[in-house]
């Protein structure tokens, strides 16, 4: 009762805010203006990459959000451009799209929470066309012990009030489990953030 009414009138909010520092914004103009084509983005949240798109080489967006909550903040944000978008309101385990059908898949900061992962990723894979690229700029596993550890330890209380963030995933090496090739995959702590959930990881990915 008390978690339907955290996820439903709080965790929105406060993804949107944690989401929208500078340093994220940052990120986001490094990955998101490559995005070309039919484009899938896989977690649109609230919509914040919205502002970072190169409109003139988008087709089509669908942006997929398992939360109804985040996707009616993302369709308000919308209106404010003029893109051709269809939300999906739905996980990634299950994608509502015919396969070799995107040009593109967007991904920022939404691995860390997807629950059944390896389900997500082979639906990813299904829906993309041979060629095209997934466009990723997620925060996850740090490289120094000093602070893996804590992330490893504080895990399981964040996820729980981060509607199921995982702090500690090794993001290149889940995407090269699930069968994708990694290119330009560049990666730091991000400046004035807790480095707990500050070490990011971007680049593109193929079949
Ligand atoms: C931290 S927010 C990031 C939102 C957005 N991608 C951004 O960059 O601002 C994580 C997002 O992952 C979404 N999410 C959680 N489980 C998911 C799943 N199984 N499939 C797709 N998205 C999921 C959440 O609803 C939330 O919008």
């Amino acid at each position: 009762m008390i978690k339907k009414a955290y996820d439903k009138y709080v965790l929105p909010k406060l993804l949107d805010v944690c989401c929208s520092t500078k340093p994220i914004k940052y990120q986001r103009d490094k990955i998101v203006p490559h995005a070309a084509g039919t484009v899938l983005e896989v977690g649109i949240g609230s919509g914040l990459n919205l502002p970072h798109y190169n409109l003139s080489n988008i087709d089509k967006i669908y942006g997929l959000d398992p939360s109804a909550e985040l996707c009616d903040i993302a369709i308000k944000n919308a209106l404010e451009f003029d893109i051709n978008i269809d939300f999906l309101i739905n996980g990634a385990e299950e994608i509502k799209l015919k396969s070799n059908s995107v040009d593109t898949v967007l991904i920022t900061y939404t691995l860390c929470s997807i629950e059944k992962i390896d389900d997500s990723f082979n639906e990813i894979k299904r829906v993309m066309k041979p060629d095209a690229n997934i466009l990723f700029c997620e925060h996850g596993l740090a490289p120094d012990y000093s602070v893996s550890k804590w992330q490893n330890r504080i895990n399981p209380i964040w996820g729980k009030l981060f509607g199921g963030c995982n702090i500690n995933r090794d993001i290149p090496d889940l995407l090269l489990k699930a069968g994708f090739k990694v290119h330009n995959l560049e990666q730091m702590y991000l400046p004035s953030t807790p480095k707990i959930v500050g070490y990011n990881y971007w680049g593109f990915a193929s079949i």
